[in-house]
């Protein structure tokens, strides 16, 4: 049962369990406006109703190419949200300049190539020439304008101890491979909690996200070690149907529940 409490929908007796943060991210309102050059639908607005249904953050990938999210989106939400912005991004130098000028509450660096649909993979941070100067002096660069900062990477451990050698305070898990084996997805699911637990023990916050869906989200946000949740594409397209407030509400829900009724995470 879903009980309104002001900003937030919760269900009913969550036991006091630590809450799972659940950030929307908006990217794919602009994606709509953005197939006609149009001023609507703006993810300012979305990003308003998400808020007021639960949200407890609203994210924003400002690509290099601008195909969905432009500059003036990231300098409105920078004014406008009420709960924090997570602005991902990649290094080039001036989305890196306008992060340091607006500074989000977190900055969320992902890789990015231009070809691809959406982010595939988590950054490269092992191998030969890795992670490179560019992230590594972007990384400084934020850091010193003191936004709070977090790495997309894949569940990979080596990949997590150099996140931690690089003074980041999060990892955000990539769950696309857990989404694209769902529902056979039991071995994707032990690896994102075994790099969770790793994360943790290495001092760094867990964050997860892409391809969650009201379907398969429910065993990720179960996952005690992760505290933040992002996720776009499914709540937009739920949105269509039956509204944003209604959408964010729902998964809001889920993501609640999932914390109540799974303590599978303890040892
Ligand atoms: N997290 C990161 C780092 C992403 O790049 C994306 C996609 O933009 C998401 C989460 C959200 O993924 P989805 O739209 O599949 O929910």
């Amino acid at each position: 049962m879903l009980e309104f409490t002001g900003r937030n929908v919760r269900t009913r007796g969550n036991g006091g369990k630590r809450a799972m943060r659940l950030y929307v991210n908006v990217d794919h309102v602009a994606t709509v406006r953005q197939a006609r050059r149009a001023t609507e639908p703006d993810p300012a607005e979305a990003a308003a109703l998400c808020e007021a249904a639960g949200a407890d953050g609203i994210t924003v990938h400002l690509r290099e190419d601008r195909r969905h999210i432009r500059d003036d989106d990231v300098h409105r939400l920078a004014a406008q949200v009420r709960t924090v912005l997570n602005l991902e991004l990649a290094t080039a130098p001036d989305i890196v300049a306008l992060a340091a000028r607006l500074r989000p509450h977190q900055a969320t660096f992902v890789p990015e190539r231009r070809e691809e649909i959406t982010t595939e993979g988590g950054l490269q941070l092992t191998g030969p020439g890795s992670p490179g100067p560019a992230l590594v002096d972007a990384i400084a660069r934020l850091r010193d304008a003191g936004i709070r900062l977090s790495l997309f990477v894949t569940p990979d451990l080596p990949t997590l101890d150099v996140a931690a050698r690089l003074g980041v305070d999060a990892v955000e898990l990539h769950t696309g491979a857990y989404a694209h084996a769902f529902p056979q997805a039991g071995r994707q699911l032990a690896q994102l909690l075994e790099a969770a637990r790793h994360a943790r023990r290495l001092g760094l916050a867990a964050h997860a996200g892409h391809g969650l869906t009201y379907a398969n989200v429910h065993a990720v946000a179960a996952l005690a070690e992760i505290e933040e949740l992002n996720i776009g594409h499914s709540i937009v397209s739920h949105a269509l149907f039956v509204g944003m407030s209604v959408a964010v509400a729902e998964m809001r829900a889920i993501v609640n529940a999932a914390r109540v009724d799974q303590p599978q995470t303890r040892p």
